[in-house]
Formats: C-alpha cells, structure tokens, sequence
C-alpha cells in the first residue's frame, strides 16, 4: 500500500489494479488462456485467506484472484450486449 501513496481508503490503487487485472485477462486470452476474475477485496474473508495462503505482509491488499487455465472449448462467450443500458444524451430519462 505505500506504493498506492498511502490512499488505503480512498485512493486509485482499486482503479489501478482493476486495470491491471483487466490488461492481465486480455493477455490470457491473446494466449489462448482462459482466465476469470474472482474477488478478495472488499470482502475480509477471501482476503484473509489469500493473506495467509500467500503469506502476505500488512502492507498487502489483495484485490482478487485471477484463475489460469486451459479453456475446454466446452463454453462459450456469452453475448451480454444491451443497447438500452447505453445513455446516449439524458440519464433521467432511463429507468
Ligand atoms: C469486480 C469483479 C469481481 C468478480 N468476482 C467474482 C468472484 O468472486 N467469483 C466469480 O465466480 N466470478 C467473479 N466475477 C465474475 C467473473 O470474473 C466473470 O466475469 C464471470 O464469471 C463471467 O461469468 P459469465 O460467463 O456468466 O458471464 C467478478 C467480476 C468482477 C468484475
């Protein structure tokens, strides 16, 4: 965390790491991976595991756990694409 610039609370280190994550699944994939991201931040449970299980020091807060493996071929991309959750020019207008 004193790499996030002591912002535990309310810093980017979430926003950097996410991006982080989200370039680590993109490469995955380049490679024929598969990858997914399961969450330990915010929930102090999982957190607490990858803690202990990697051994981590006080300064170390781990987002997630990103799963590596040989894809099957058995699933396939899911097409999640909603038009009607894009906002175009009014918010309010959405329900
Ligand atoms: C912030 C975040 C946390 C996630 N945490 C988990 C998780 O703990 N366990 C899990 O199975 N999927 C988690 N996911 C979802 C997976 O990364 C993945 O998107 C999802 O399993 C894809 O499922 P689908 O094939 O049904 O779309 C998380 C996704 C995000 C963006």
């Amino acid at each position: 965390m004193e790499k996030a610039g002591n912002l535990k609370d309310e810093g980017y280190w979430v926003q950097d790491c996410s991006a982080a994550t989200q370039n680590i699944l993109l490469a995955a994939e380049s490679l024929g991976l598969g990858a997914v991201w399961t969450a330990a931040y915010p929930y102090d449970d999982r957190m607490k595991v990858v803690i202990e299980t990697l051994n981590l020091s006080d300064n170390h807060v781990p987002l997630n756990v990103i799963p590596i493996g040989y894809p099957t071929g058995e699933d396939q991309p899911k097409d999640k694409w909603k038009p009607e959750r894009i906002i175009w020019e009014e918010a309010g207008k959405i329900e």
